[in-house]
């Protein structure tokens, strides 16, 4: 069986999940369950990013010990993604010993081999992006304050001893894997940054901090931690068992990490220089999707506008958003939340196309066979039947692009024109002129493609497609019509 590995980043503890965090976290679970759907024996990996200046920041202002804090917030996430119906093979914390122990050998490894070196650093950080930044790269406010280039908030001066990463000795052996693999980071947009940004050159990478203690402690020299995001790029491989587990020969490398497009760079630079300096090989692919904005607006505490994806599935069920975030916005651009949108599409799409479909055709074959499907032998409808065998390639080609939107899109021709479908052939009138044979042929051509639907939509809308398989009880004696799927919601 060909392995599929797959990641997610993972979340910094500091605060609850959100709509974002839900996004790559979904997403990556519509992939794990598509790639094993189609065979592949797949190893689906999340977790939490728990050390660093932000989240021992938010602990204190918790009144609480990192340690506690960061065991309370990390049960949040699982448990949101426990509702959210996230299939995930491996739950990683990076407060975890089998984590610790890998950044410390790989940190020892690395020293000793000359690529980390001990120094001073003199130069700006930004806390919430925990992003250190050369003053070239910053802007600058009214006050003469230095912000931020990505989240635009204030960042600190530093000088600190540190040790150094040699990321600026990859530089040259990164661009040519960008080049000679370009499909390794995407979409395309995004692998030209990266590479715009290495070509203007590398730094050596700051990778301790003295300033606070929460992190994994540089073994010999326990006033450094290493720097979070060292520490954090690490889980990936030290969740499949480096250095030594037959797990790790049989996962790594990784086939694709998904993540949001603000840490493609993390992902595209900073991970390949260090598991080039490992001997190991790179991730097959990095994907960088867009970004939400939620009304229009950029999604903050600060403005409370963020969007809290239990109470979303709570309200309108868990199925629904994850449609929604995948339907609404391809994967790869930025998107906006609205609960206007929302409501749009669950009424449209999912109560009106395909909850109708399922219902009107079930009551018919109820009414006009008896609750049995009747067959159209030999008498198809060669468009219906055409469409309704193209559509799991469709689906296919769009999942391996991971355009997820494109292959509910797909779905989503076939159900609109199971509809329009019904209309054209007025299966009403056929009984009324008693057109038994055609009648036959509408109905079972509908049932077909509602079998299809389901199946396809598996991965999306698990409990969705198994009610709908359900309700039309292939195989057995007669239909099971439920309760609709999807009610209106009513504005
Ligand atoms: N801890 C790091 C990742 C380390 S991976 C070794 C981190 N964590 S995070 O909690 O800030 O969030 C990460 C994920 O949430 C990213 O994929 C990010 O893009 C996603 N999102 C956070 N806010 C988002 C939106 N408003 N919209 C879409 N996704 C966003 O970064």
């Amino acid at each position: 069986m060909t392995k599929f590995y797959l990641t997610t980043p993972l979340y910094y503890v500091n605060d609850v999940p959100h709509i974002g965090h839900a996004y790559t976290t979904i997403a990556a679970d519509v992939l794990a369950r598509f790639k094993r759907n189609q065979g592949f024996d797949v190893r689906f990996l999340t977790g939490t990013d728990e050390h660093g200046q932000k989240v021992w920041k938010a602990a204190e202002a918790a009144g609480k010990t990192p340690q506690q804090f960061v065991d309370e917030i990390v049960g949040r996430f699982q448990s949101a993604w426990q509702t959210l119906g996230i299939t995930y093979d491996d739950f990683i914390r990076t407060t975890e010993p089998r984590h610790e122990k890998a950044v410390q050998a790989i940190f020892g490894r690395l020293l000793k081999q000359g690529d980390i070196y001990k120094g001073e650093y003199e130069g700006w950080y930004c806390v919430p992006c925990e992003t250190f930044w050369a003053e070239g790269e910053l802007r600058e406010d009214m006050e003469g304050r230095k912000l931020c280039p990505d989240c635009g908030r204030p960042t600190d001066l530093l000088k600190e001893e540190t040790y150094y990463f040699k990321l600026s000795k990859y530089q040259e052996k990164i661009l040519k894997h960008l080049e000679t693999h370009p499909e390794s980071v995407q979409p395309v947009s995004r692998r030209n940054e990266v590479y715009q940004f290495v070509k203007q050159g590398l730094k050596d990478l700051s990778i301790t901090r003295t300033a606070f203690p929460w992190g994994v402690v540089v073994p010999d020299d326990p006033k450094h931690v290493v720097y979070v995001w060292f520490d954090a790029l690490i889980n990936y491989i030290s969740a499949i068992g480096y250095p030594d587990s037959p797990d790790f020969k049989k996962w790594w490398p990784a086939d694709v990490h998904l993540m949001g497009k603000e840490i493609v760079r993390f992902h595209a630079v900073i991970w390949p220089a260090m598991l080039m300096a490992l001997d190991l090989p790179l991730p097959k692919k990095v994907f960088g999707h867009g970004w939400w904005t939620v009304e229009g607006q950029k999604m903050s505490k600060s403005k409370g506008n963020v969007v809290d994806p239990l109470a979303l599935a709570a309200k309108y069920g868990v199925e629904p958003v994850r449609y929604f975030i995948l339907r609404e916005v391809p994967f790869g651009v930025d998107g906006d939340f609205s609960m206007n949108s929302f409501i749009k599409r669950f009424n449209a799409d999912l109560a009106n196309d395909l909850g109708n479909l399922l219902s009107r055709t079930l009551t018919m074959v109820e009414k006009y066979f008896q609750g049995q499907v009747p067959s159209s032998k030999g008498h198809e409808d060669k468009e219906m039947t055409e469409l309704i065998a193209r559509i799991p390639a469709d689906v296919a080609a769009a999942m391996e692009q991971l355009a997820f939107s494109d292959a509910l899109g797909a779905i989503w021709q076939l159900i609109s024109s199971a509809n329009v479908y019904i209309e054209k052939q007025a299966p009403w009138s056929l009984a009324k002129k008693g057109e038994t044979e055609k009648l036959a042929v509408v109905l079972s051509t509908l049932v077909q493609a509602l079998k299809v639907a389901a199946d396809n939509l598996t991965p999306f809308m698990p409990a969705t497609a198994k009610q709908i398989l359900t309700q039309l009880n292939p195989g057995g004696e007669k239909v099971a019509k439920g309760d609709p799927l999807f009610p209106r919601i009513e504005q």
